[in-house]
């Protein structure tokens, strides 16, 4: 699998997203389990998860623990394996999401998801979505003082615009790596913050990159030159949306969502789909509604 950079280390091209495995839907844990193996087998190095990543009220952290659990099944051929979880927000149970972005909260969220997961420092810790009830240069300074105690290897933020990268990436005294935002083909408006990561070098991990658990199904009816470009490809049409993210700089790295293992063994294909520039400027050119 191609490789690239995420701060310090290298990952894999193609990571795997855990929520489909946590929340509303997901799939008996046995499952779940031979997905993130067949991640693994695959070459997939990256797996972003979330404390937020469960259902239940009282279940907190379920996806990670279940990460958790499948790494250490797994053995030693795990060892590389980047885990990037995130905190600052929460599910009380009702199928809502709420946030938290205190600092005193933060910081014994990022302790209690390093336990979960069996670490002495996370390898990454990514503020989940600004609070507008905490100034964000509150949250962030929470996550320096975690880098600064080393709770946390490396910091990343979601959901952030042009003006928090930069505000967090000063905050953080340069250490800012990663930025998780949304984008897909239906969904283009992170496009201003994937530019100013690739200028900055700091990775930019699409979120929902084939348009999200409920809309993932219908990618090749939605958006058509998705669809013929992986008919004439001979490959499915998550491939090709991947592959097109890939292309679009080299600080992007796509964390498709699976909840089988099928899935994510043809998604982590797409690191080795080489688009033509042809192809690439068509699928650029499509507008999120097509
Ligand atoms: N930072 C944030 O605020 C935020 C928000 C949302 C998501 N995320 C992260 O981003 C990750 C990805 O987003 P997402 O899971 O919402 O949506 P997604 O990646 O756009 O879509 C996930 C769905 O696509 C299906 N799928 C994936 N690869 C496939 C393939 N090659 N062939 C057929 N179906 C395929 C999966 O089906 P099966 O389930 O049947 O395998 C899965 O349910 C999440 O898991 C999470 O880690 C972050």
């Amino acid at each position: 699998m191609k490789q690239r950079a995420l701060g310090a280390r290298t990952v894999s091209a193609i990571g795997l997203g855990g929520m489909p495995m946590s929340i509303e839907g997901r799939p008996a844990a046995a499952r779940s389990i031979r997905t993130i193996h067949a991640a693994l087998d695959a070459g997939v190095t990256l797996i972003d998860t979330a404390d937020a990543y469960h259902r239940d009220a009282g279940e907190v952290g379920h996806n990670e623990e279940l990460i958790a659990r499948a790494l250490r099944e797994y053995g030693s051929g795990a060892d590389d394996v980047l885990v990037a979880t995130k905190g600052g927000h929460l599910r009380p149970g009702d199928g809502s999401w709420t946030r938290n972005g205190r600092p005193e909260y933060l910081k014994e969220a990022a302790k209690a998801s390093a336990k979960r997961l069996g670490v002495e420092a996370i390898d990454l810790y990514q503020f989940h979505r600004p609070d507008p009830r905490v100034p964000y240069a509150d949250s962030i300074g929470a996550i320096r003082d975690l880098l600064d105690e080393g709770v946390i290897v490396m910091a990343g933020i979601s959901n952030a615009n042009v003006e928090q990268i930069d505000q967090a990436n000063e905050i953080l005294g340069g250490r800012l790596v990663s930025v998780q935002n949304q984008f897909s083909p239906a969904f283009r408006s992170s496009e201003a913050e994937l530019e100013h990561c690739a200028n900055l070098g700091i990775a930019f991990l699409p979120w929902s990159p084939l348009g999200g658990i409920a809309n993932a199904p219908e990618l090749a009816s939605r958006h058509s030159a998705f669809g013929e470009i992986a008919n004439e490809l001979g490959v499915s049409v998550y491939q090709v949306t991947l592959a097109w993210q890939l292309a679009l700089a080299p600080v992007v790295i796509p964390i498709p969502g699976a909840s089988r293992p099928e899935s994510i063994r043809d998604s982590a294909g797409a690191a080795d789909l080489e688009l033509t520039a042809d192809q690439i400027a068509r699928l650029s050119a499509t507008s999120p509604s097509e």
